[in-house]
């Protein structure tokens, strides 16, 4: 690398320098520092290894545009932190031709230095998702007087079992896909404001055609999150709905295969439904219904047992019981 361009590096802000190829050529200190990545683990990458999918396509084209015509480009770019961590940053790329090879420095200046009110911090955008979602999901069961603190209950102890059968099994989730889930599980009956209220809180034994309407709520819950979040059209979102519909969809598929709607068997029951399956039975067992009585929570936590490779996935009720037996299970 010239030497000319090393007098950069001694800048406050965070200073990077790729070749053309956006190869890392040299970062600095503050770099270093507000990215976690050291030099020697991030020289030789391309710049483009901290793209999140947060930074719209648009940003891109306009700073390949410039940088191809020789111009300078200023914007901000939300990348990832070695941690996983968003960072936000307004950026201002500058291409320089030295000896007829062409380098770009960037200097970051972090957003967290601006004015608030300028960007949605993650926490912020996180608490907003999580709201969102809420609303949506009390809003589609609102005839139903006990949901709201079903649907607390049921996020919560998602929450709960998803780190837990983390740590315990080793699935190796992140801590983005694990809030996901949680956030995700509190939409699993959406589908039911489709369905007629007579037949939904029907206090006596079902009818068969009854039980099928009932059995829709699966598939039109996954009909509703597309319609809303076509309409949202929103990226930040967009990410927690593949994990939302397969909650949705497969809530009430059991690991025997003789659940709905696809008799799906074990494993090929997507992870996150078979462990809001879990918490969804217990929440409701523990709770009174119409068409039934409140049991105590010995009864129900012998019902998951009962249920191991019936209706459940062993290894995560393991995972349920490791919560109960720390006291984390209240009823
Ligand atoms: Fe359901
Ligand atoms: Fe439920």
């Amino acid at each position: 690398m010239d030497n000319t361009l090393y007098t950069f590096l001694a800048l406050a802000d965070a200073v990077i320098i790729t070749d053309a190829n956006h190869r890392i050529l040299a970062v600095n200190q503050m770099y270093e520092t507000i990215t976690g990545y050291s030099s020697d683990t991030i020289i030789g990458k391309k710049a483009g290894i901290l793209r999140t999918p947060y930074t719209p396509q648009e940003t891109f084209i306009s700073l390949k545009e410039a940088l191809a015509s020789g111009l300078a480009w200023s914007g901000v770019l939300t990348n990832y932190k070695r941690n996983h961590e968003l960072w936000h940053s307004s950026i201002t790329i500058t291409p320089f031709l030295i000896e007829g090879t062409m380098y770009f420095v960037g200097v970051f200046r972090e957003l967290e230095q601006l004015e608030r009110g300028q960007y949605l911090d993650e926490h912020r955008v996180e608490q907003i998702q999580g709201s969102l979602l809420k609303v949506l999901a009390i809003s589609s069961e609102i005839r139903d007087p006990g949901i709201e603190s079903h649907l607390a209950s049921v996020q919560q102890l998602t929450g709960l079992l998803v780190t837990r059968h983390n740590e315990r099994i080793g699935i190796d989730l992140d801590v983005e896909a694990q809030s996901h889930i949680a956030h995700s599980s509190i939409l699993h009956d959406i589908g039911k404001s489709a369905i007629p209220e007579g037949i939904l809180y029907k206090p006596g034994p079902l009818a068969d055609y009854e039980r099928t309407i009932i059995e829709m709520h699966a598939r039109i819950g996954v009909d509703i999150v597309d319609k809303i979040f076509r309409e949202l059209d929103d990226g930040l979102v967009e990410i927690e709905l593949s994990t939302a519909k397969n909650i949705i969809l497969h809530h009430h598929e059991k690991w025997d295969g003789t659940g709905y709607p696809h008799r799906l068997q074990g494993e090929a029951i997507p992870l996150e439904a078979r462990i809001v399956s879990i918490v969804d039975v217990f929440d409701a067992l523990i709770s009174k219904r119409p068409y039934k009585e409140k049991w105590s929570t010995d009864r129900a936590i012998d019902y998951l047992v009962e249920q191991k490779g019936k209706h459940f996935d062993s290894d995560i009720v393991d995972s349920f019981l490791s919560l109960y037996q720390d006291g984390m299970i209240m009823s």
